[in-house]
């Protein structure tokens, strides 16, 4: 066995699929910023279109910026392959489309992100895409939703805003006793926190725009799977139907990112648990999801899925949604924005804002209350994060 292969992961994360350019020496691989490869024949670019010769030919097709990152999140998800994609509703959309048609049917948890929600609620629905929207945390609904020609089995976990956390290991079972693929969205977590691959499921999206760029600057998504899958999302889902290409230089900016994840997700993760645990203390919070609370309801879950329980926190306000407005609008380091893992902390307001393609019955019944507000620690001293909070808290 060489030393690659005995590597651990944060050095795999740093090293993995990354070489020293090969004419210059550049330690870090150059920004390809160019949307077209210059053929040396007309017979190599036919043998390259027709995929009997490897190469590049056009960077909606695939450039060296992008190999490097999708090596590298393919390895940290324990994937055969994975494609990278310009956001990460691009990555869901360049999925669903190479999996689903019409006259197709998808279950898929009632707790999504807002606009994969609408995208399956309101959009696919228009080309003959139903979908079945169950609470993913009773199997046995689960298990009734299937119809014959179910062909996806969709959820997050931890799910946005609630982060209700389910059973990824039983979810991968029941979607395969009925032959359809099973979808995982592990944006919360990213692969250092949890491999969704590793309990059953069949491919993972990112939204890479979060904790694996992790600076705010930069929109971009993943695919991982099976290489079979990812060949097809490339071939149609990215580069015919939704020709969601990611840029090269997003895609050095996410390589950049994702060498530092290991440091910042620790470091995330221990903040978001000093905040939570103030905050369930706090006599304004009527009441708080936060994975790493002992009162949790799915902590063993939480300990069986995840090395560690996440940045995100949910709280209900008391007051209600005049109350949760009002801390919304008094912080003052804190940032009033939505996103989540970026190194500055983030509130908002998912009802109105993130989630706001649900409408108030569909709000309550994916458990996103009025009164509920979603923070996103960052990367700052964890005290002034509470000091914040606590000023706009008294303000409500
Ligand atoms: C869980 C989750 N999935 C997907 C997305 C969409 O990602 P993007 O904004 O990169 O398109 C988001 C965005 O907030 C998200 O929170």
């Amino acid at each position: 066995m060489s030393l690659h292969d005995k590597m651990r992961l944060a050095t795999r994360i740093i090293h993995f699929g990354s070489h020293p350019d090969p004419h210059t020496g550049s330690l870090n691989v150059p920004i390809y910023q160019t949307s077209t490869f210059v053929f040396k024949s007309a017979e190599e670019g036919g043998r390259r279109f027709s995929g009997q010769e490897k190469g590049y030919i056009y960077t909606r097709l695939g450039n060296p910026n992008h190999v490097v990152i999708e090596e590298k999140l393919a390895m940290m998800e324990g994937a055969e392959a994975a494609v990278c994609a310009s956001s990460g509703m691009g990555a869901i959309a360049a999925a669903f489309w190479t999996l689903l048609g019409q006259g197709t049917h998808v279950v898929a948890d009632k707790t999504l992100y807002g606009c994969t929600y609408s995208l399956l609620k309101h959009c696919m629905h228009r080309y003959g895409v139903e979908t079945t929207f169950v609470d993913c945390s009773d199997l046995k609904a689960v298990e009734a939703a299937f119809r014959p020609n179910t062909k996806l089995l969709y959820f997050e976990s931890p799910a946005n805003p609630t982060l209700a956390v389910y059973d990824i290991e039983a979810l991968a079972a029941i979607g395969h006793r009925h032959k359809v693929m099973v979808g995982v969205d592990n944006t919360f977590c990213t692969p250092y926190l949890q491999r969704p691959l590793e309990f059953g499921v069949d491919f993972v999206i990112h939204s890479a725009t979060k904790f694996l760029n992790g600076h705010g600057d930069v929109i971009a998504g993943f695919v991982a799977g099976t290489k079979a899958f990812i060949d097809q999302v490339r071939a149609e889902g990215i580069k015919d139907m939704t020709g969601s290409t990611l840029g090269p230089f997003e895609a050095f900016l996410i390589m950049r990112g994702i060498k530092t994840l290991p440091l910042r997700m620790d470091r995330h993760c221990a903040n978001a648990q000093v905040v939570a645990e103030h905050l369930a203390g706090h006599p304004m919070v009527e009441s708080i999801a936060y994975p790493g609370l002992p009162g949790f309801p799915a902590r063993d879950l939480v300990k069986k899925q995840m090395l560690l329980p996440g940045s995100l926190i949910t709280f209900n306000v008391k007051g209600g949604f005049e109350a949760a407005k009002a801390v919304a609008n008094a912080v003052e380091m804190c940032a009033l924005a939505v996103s989540l893992g970026d190194v500055e902390t983030l509130i908002q307001h998912p009802a109105s804002m993130t989630h706001c393609s649900y409408k108030p019955d569909e709000l309550a019944e994916a458990g996103i209350g009025l009164a509920m507000l979603r923070v996103s620690v960052g990367l700052e001293d964890p005290a002034d994060v509470i000091a914040d909070l606590d000023q706009a808290l008294a303000k409500a």
